[in-house]
């Protein structure tokens, strides 16, 4: 081969790579667009409407959300699976992050738990001091003679010969059962003197109040930048994402300045020269590096490798 011809083919090939990656960059800058999804909101059932950040679930990906606030929609009815249970959700009040709960294995019922105790993780949810609500413990299938008067234990039966136990307190006395199972209800101690099992059935179906936490005020600072909030999977901190799959800049988090306008406000001005703005699109360059251009690298390369095979075959 005449080696004019090797080095004008390689030129052309440094050439062609350039146009391509140059042509592709703004494709592969775009490459995660977080903003359109996260816009839906969801709902289930006629309470349960226009829900966001910080939950995901049916047209919200997951990394729209919380990992643990995934809500599902099962035949018009919204439940949420917390560490393992399954829970009827009845009310939710996202200006004073409140979820109104019920366990959905005691809908109908105490006798056929379905899921084991009910259990937090406390940097995510918080009970507070009101509305009161406490922890009783419900035992299954205890040896039939325990004969006895105990306070805050009552005695319950499920079917002929399945005697259980429900106690103000999850240890147990003297008596022996097959299995047991701490639940949450809408009482004070105090209101559970003389309690019945309806009256704990009742309350079950009732459900409670918790309150989630996760960081709002980075939220806020998102949305008040025209971005919509999520969440990042790998560190499990809130994300914002912007218009037009651009990144957001600074800590905390903010779409940079006239991303949600390009396609409602009027043009920037040539002749406008912002320092601020400028500096803005540079760090928001920089942050995409950051994301994006591993992705952006990796396919030049890959293209490089084509091409190079090729041109030189
Ligand atoms: C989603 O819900 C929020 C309030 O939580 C509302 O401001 C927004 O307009 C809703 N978005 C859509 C697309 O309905
Ligand atoms: C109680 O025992 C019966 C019969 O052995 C069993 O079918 C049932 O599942 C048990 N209930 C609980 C809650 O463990
Ligand atoms: C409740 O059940 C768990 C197993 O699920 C057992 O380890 C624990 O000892 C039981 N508690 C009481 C008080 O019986
Ligand atoms: C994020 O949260 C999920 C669910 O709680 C957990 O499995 C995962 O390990 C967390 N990731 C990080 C990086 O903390």
């Amino acid at each position: 081969m005449n080696p004019n011809f090797l080095s004008s083919s390689s030129f052309l090939l440094v050439l062609l790579s350039a146009l391509l990656v140059f042509d592709e960059l703004p494709q592969c800058q775009s490459f995660f667009d977080g903003y359109t999804p996260c816009r839906n909101n969801f709902s289930c059932g006629p309470k349960i409407t226009n829900i966001d950040f910080p939950f995901w679930g049916d047209l919200r990906p997951s990394y729209c959300g919380h990992p643990d606030l995934k809500l599902n929609c099962e035949r018009g009815k919204p439940t949420i699976s917390i560490k393992g249970v399954k829970y009827n959700v009845l009310e939710l009040r996202q200006e004073t992050h409140d979820l109104k709960i019920a366990r959905a294995d005691f809908s109908d019922g105490i006798c056929n738990p379905k899921f084991g105790n009910t259990d937090w993780d406390f940097k995510l949810f918080d009970f507070g001091p009101l509305p009161v609500s406490t922890d009783i413990t419900l035992f299954y299938n205890c040896s039939s003679d325990t004969e006895f008067i105990i306070p805050g234990v009552v005695k319950f039966k499920c079917g002929d010969d399945e005697d259980g136990l429900i106690s103000l307190e999850a240890k147990s006395g003297n008596w022996v059962c097959n299995s047991n199972v701490t639940v949450r209800v809408p009482f004070g101690i105090g209101d559970l003197i003389g309690f019945s099992k309806t009256m704990v059935e009742e309350a079950l179906k009732e459900g409670f109040h918790v309150k989630y936490k996760v960081d709002f005020r980075a939220c806020d600072d998102c949305r008040g930048s025209k971005g919509v909030c999520g969440n990042d999977l790998s560190s499990n901190k809130t994300n914002c994402y912007c218009p037009n799959g651009e990144a957001p800049v600074g800590i905390p988090m903010t779409c940079p300045l006239g991303s949600a306008s390009k396609s409602e406000g009027p043009p920037q001005q040539a002749g406008n020269f912002d320092p601020s703005f400028v500096y803005l699109r540079i760090s928001a360059l920089v942050l995409n590096f950051e994301n994006r251009t591993w992705y952006c690298l990796l396919y030049v390369w890959f293209l490089l490798v084509i091409f190079s095979k090729r041109c030189l075959d």
